[in-house]
């Protein structure tokens, strides 16, 4: 067994190796990282009042969504389609904070009825979620309607959530008093994963709920943009600057920010996606072919980067090489994807033993925007595994032409 870089435990390395190629590559949810994930967030923010809804649109397998909901994570959804995930997957549709432009009137009346939160996202989806609020099924109960906010920068403002002007502020206020409804939520978002990122996001999240909602008793929704743990290999290309710190800084950082505005005993809800997907899946194939060159030898595999998150992204991923065979082939290799796209080149510089016909090739901590945008493009969409720690075992089936067919309608 020959690793190029050496992230995953012995025990779930020999299973791969050990398992028959049977239905071509495949994802393994890794219980044991996602609990690893979950411990360090959970302890970063353990000082202040903070509820976890896990963004779906990061990577919504079920195992993995599953685990989450068992060790309490409430469900962060952005579609009608990511509501159909939880209530398919058994998790209960109160657990559900509803963000988005794009969300329909059943939608929205199916979350608050339940007793889910529902962010409007402009002024004229909040007019719509208020209308939906049927006096009859809220009789005893307050509906949770909220607001996104977009922090005002100009030319460089998000496109999403109602612009925090004191005219928006004044114009959604009003809207929340003429439905006799509190504001159950304010909520930001902004991708940026830097602590200095973060650190100024709060900051200013803060200033304008304390200036323009004063006496505001609801939940402070501070959205994602929380780092994982990457591998040094990773690191070095993707934060050369060391501006992705550890998830415990951004918990020091929250916790004092808390204090200096007041809002210790505030309850917050974090949306975080990448912190807690990208560890914890990764992506398995096999080695088909060889095809040599003059100087080097392209080793065709049944992976493609459409598999690990897009076509186009230019990061070289770090990879681990499973073998049961000691090769004498020591040269240079590329990783080529199965499609016919020319740049589906998965690791375009490596020296090394060469792998050979049926050898596993292994992508760790994957788990960030990869099952999600899954291809149907030249094959369907993979199997799933999940490794609990002692077993392997197969979660879904590969996506076939037979299951792209029975869409069809006519
Ligand atoms: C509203 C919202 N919350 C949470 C997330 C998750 O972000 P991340 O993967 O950076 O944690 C996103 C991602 O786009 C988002 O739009």
């Amino acid at each position: 067994m020959t690793h190029r870089a050496n992230f995953l435990s012995s025990g779930l390395s020999a299973e791969i190796l050990g398992l028959p190629n049977t239905d071509g590559p495949y994802y393994v949810v890794d219980l044991e990282r996602a609990e690893l994930g979950l411990d360090l967030f959970n302890k970063a923010f353990s000082s202040l009042n903070v509820r976890i809804a896990y963004s779906y649109k990061t990577n919504y397998i079920k195992d993995f969504v599953l685990y989450l909901y068992d060790q309490g994570c409430f469900s962060e959804v952005v579609s009608p389609f990511e509501i159909g995930l939880v209530k398919s997957y058994g998790i209960p549709v109160k657990q559900i904070v509803y963000n988005g432009p794009l969300k329909t009137t059943e939608s929205i009346s199916s979350v608050l009825r339940s007793g889910g939160l529902v962010n409007a996202d402009s002024l004229d989806d909040l007019e719509l979620i208020l209308s939906l609020v049927d006096r009859q099924s809220f009789i005893n109960k307050t509906p949770r309607v909220g607001i996104r906010l977009c922090i005002d920068e100009g030319l460089n403002s998000s496109r999403f959530g109602i612009l925090a002007s004191p005219t928006n502020i004044r114009s959604a206020k009003s809207m929340f008093d003429f439905y006799n409804i509190p504001i159950a939520c304010i909520h930001f978002h902004y991708p940026a994963r830097s602590i200095n990122g973060f650190v100024s996001k709060v900051r200013s999240a803060f200033t304008i709920i304390k200036s323009m909602f004063p006496g505001f008793t609801g939940d402070i929704n501070l959205g994602g943009g929380f780092p994982s743990k990457i591998s040094e290999g990773l690191r070095l290309q993707i934060d050369p600057n060391y501006l992705l710190r550890d998830i415990s800084e951004y918990g020091h950082a929250l916790t004092s920010l808390a204090k200096e505005f007041d809002l210790s005993s505030t309850s917050f809800i974090l949306e975080p996606g990448t912190a807690l997907a990208a560890n914890s899946v990764h992506l398995v194939g096999h080695v088909l072919s060889l095809n040599d060159r003059q100087d080097y030898t392209i080793v065709n595999t049944d992976l493609s980067k459409t598999l690990t998150g897009g076509l186009m992204s230019e990061v070289d991923l770090p990879f681990a090489h499973l073998t049961n065979s000691v090769s004498e082939n020591q040269s240079r290799y590329i990783l080529s994807g199965f499609t016919c796209v020319e740049r589906d080149i998965i690791s375009p510089i490596c020296h090394g033993s060469v792998p050979t016909k049926m050898d596993k090739i292994v992508f760790p901590d994957v788990g960030s925007y990869s099952f999600v945008f899954k291809p149907s493009f030249i094959t369907g969409a993979i199997s799933v595994y999940v490794w609990d720690g002692k077993t392997l075992r197969k979660s879904s089936r590969p996506q076939t032409a037979a299951d792209i067919n029975a869409l069809s309608v006519i």
